[in-house]
């Protein structure tokens, strides 16, 4: 956990009450082009007082607001003189607070409900009739605040929207955020621009502006970053900042780790240092990476043999800018705020995670992070903005150990170049067919596995490569996508033909959880 964010801008905040859904609000009130900030109810208020702040939305919760688990919420967050929306558990909280009433409801209301408009104002400007929202709530308030009316009810739902106009206090029953809410959208734009009065203008070439400005300020007029380039959105997203910001002040690093997948080192290349003319160093660790893989097949011990010598590899090549005492890295907001656990407790470390920023504090260098602040497609947008080019911006995740993770087994120089071929054959093929639109992720697997085979009436016994492609909105659930029939026929067609050592080509049809995304 990093410090909190301190900035000037008008914008709002989003009190995190253990919805799984804070983000997503954010995102949204970010979409309608404003700026807005995440805290946990605990560090809602403090935060509030130091930001010029236009509005607050408190969100969801799985707590009853009679429970005693129920987070506490500064009452003073009413008194700030700003608009609030409350969404379901933020509702009820506000109208409890207010002098209002929360019971559990007779039926409690899961999923799709129509929402019949009464008042077409406010929050609800534009809207009328009947809507789809997306309903999850068990309990509901039964007598409102005084000033407040209602804007929307549902069958099981007479308050369903609710507001008090003269104080800019609104309450949502459903869940606007979510895209099952039809026009949900529209309401958090009314909320944001209509009610809290914010000029929309938080927008790509606004956030450039503002972050290129930033770096230029922090590094002041001689300084230099040197910065872990991986090939990833985010670092380079995170180096054309920088390099707008200082220009050749800027040194970017590119290790090559020997797991890349097939030409990304030649497409860094290309699109900075030849494109760009941004200082790039390609290191070419790919001998000391793949000896400390020698004969390693535990998934955790190859996590943390690369893990490692990305640091050492780094490091040393670091010591050549000796005039740099800035560390440029790609971090993004999800990675800075604080969310809060509904359901409290350790989580179980399935992977130790590394990544380009997973550097280490005695490095001494102070860091520059102009991504700190901003959502995953934001960045994407920051990218298109900047003419990065699409192989890119449109990439799909890629994981630091890279390819390790994927080659079952041993690593060795002649299994990765399998893995790479064939994991080139499912990418492009894929993305020729345009299937890739909506997968979170897409690519071959080699497993530890030899089988039996005749090509040409000969014996063949050689390896084995799985196709994984899997829908995901964040990676922490996903689902096995379904890949056209004639596609799959020619991945497995191509891979056995093109790929000399594999012959025989598996699908995998698990989704997460339980299995992962990666198989290792
Ligand atoms: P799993 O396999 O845990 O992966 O379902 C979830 C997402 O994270 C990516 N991943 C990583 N990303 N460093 C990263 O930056 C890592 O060590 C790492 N391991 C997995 C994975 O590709 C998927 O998108």
């Amino acid at each position: 956990m990093t410090a909190p964010i301190e900035t000037e801008l008008r914008g709002l905040l989003v009190v995190d009450l253990g919805t799984q859904y804070a983000q997503l609000i954010a995102r949204r009130v970010r979409e309608a082009g404003s700026w807005c900030e995440i805290a946990p109810a605990g560090k809602a208020l403090d935060l509030a007082r130091r930001m010029d702040l236009a509005g607050v939305i408190l969100s969801g919760g799985p707590a009853s607001v009679y429970a005693d688990d129920a987070p506490e919420v500064p009452p003073e967050l009413l008194e700030l003189g700003v608009p609030v929306l409350g969404i379901c558990y933020g509702m009820q909280w506000m109208c409890q607070q207010l002098g209002g009433h929360v019971e559990a409801a007779h039926k409690r209301e899961f999923g799709r409900t129509s929402l019949a408009v009464t008042r077409s104002e406010d929050v609800f400007e534009g809207l009328d009739g009947h809507t789809v929202v997306w309903m999850s709530h068990g309990d509901h308030v039964d007598r409102l605040p005084a000033g407040f009316q209602v804007y929307g009810r549902s069958d099981n739902c007479e308050h369903a929207a609710v507001g008090d106009p003269a104080r800019g206090f609104f309450g949502l029953q459903f869940h606007p955020e979510v895209t099952h809410s039809v026009r949900g959208r529209e309401v958090i734009d009314n909320f944001v621009l209509r009610v809290c009065g914010q000029a929309g203008d938080w927008r790509p070439e606004s956030i450039v502006r503002r972050e290129v400005d930033k770096v230029r300020a922090q590094v002041g007029e001689d300084g230099e970053v040197v910065l872990g380039l991986s090939g990833g959105v985010d670092s380079s997203v995170a180096a054309l900042i920088c390099h707008e910001a200082i220009g050749e002040r800027l040194h970017c690093i590119f290790v090559d780790n020997g797991l890349l997948r097939k030409n990304e080192r030649e497409t860094v290349r290309t699109v900075f240092a030849e494109a760009r003319h941004v200082d790039l160093t390609i290191v070419d660790a790919t001998e000391r990476f793949l000896g400390n893989l020698a004969g390693v097949t535990d998934p955790e011990a190859k996590r943390k043999r690369i893990g490692h010598d990305f640091v050492e590899v780094f490091r040393q090549e670091a010591k050549r800018f000796r005039k740099a005492h800035f560390l440029g890295q790609g971090t993004l907001y999800p990675d800075v705020i604080e969310s809060v656990a509904a359901h409290g407790g350790h989580t179980a470390v399935i992977k130790s995670h590394h990544n380009v920023g997973g550097l280490p504090e005695d490095l001494e260098m102070e860091l520059v992070e102009p991504l700190r602040e901003l959502f995953k497609d934001e960045v994407r947008a920051i990218g298109r903005h900047m003419g990065l080019d699409d192989r890119l911006v449109a990439r799909q995740p890629f994981p630091g150990p890279g390819l390790a993770v994927r080659c079952l087994g041993e690593c060795t120089p002649e299994r990765l170049e399998l893995l790479r071929e064939a994991d080139h054959v499912v990418t492009s093929e894929i993305e020729a067919a345009g299937a890739h639109e909506g997968l979170w992720q897409y690519f071959a697997v080699l497993l530890p596995v030899r089988s039996v085979g005749v090509m040409g009436d000969a014996r063949t016994y050689e390896e084995t490569c799985a196709v994984r492609a899997v829908e995901s909105v964040d990676a922490m659930t996903a689902d096995w996508a379904y890949l056209p029939r004639d596609l799959l026929a020619r991945i497995s067609n191509r891979i056995i033909n093109e790929v000399r050592g594999i012959n025989r080509v598996v699908l995998d049809i698990s989704s997460k959880p339980p299995a992962t995304i990666e198989w290792e």
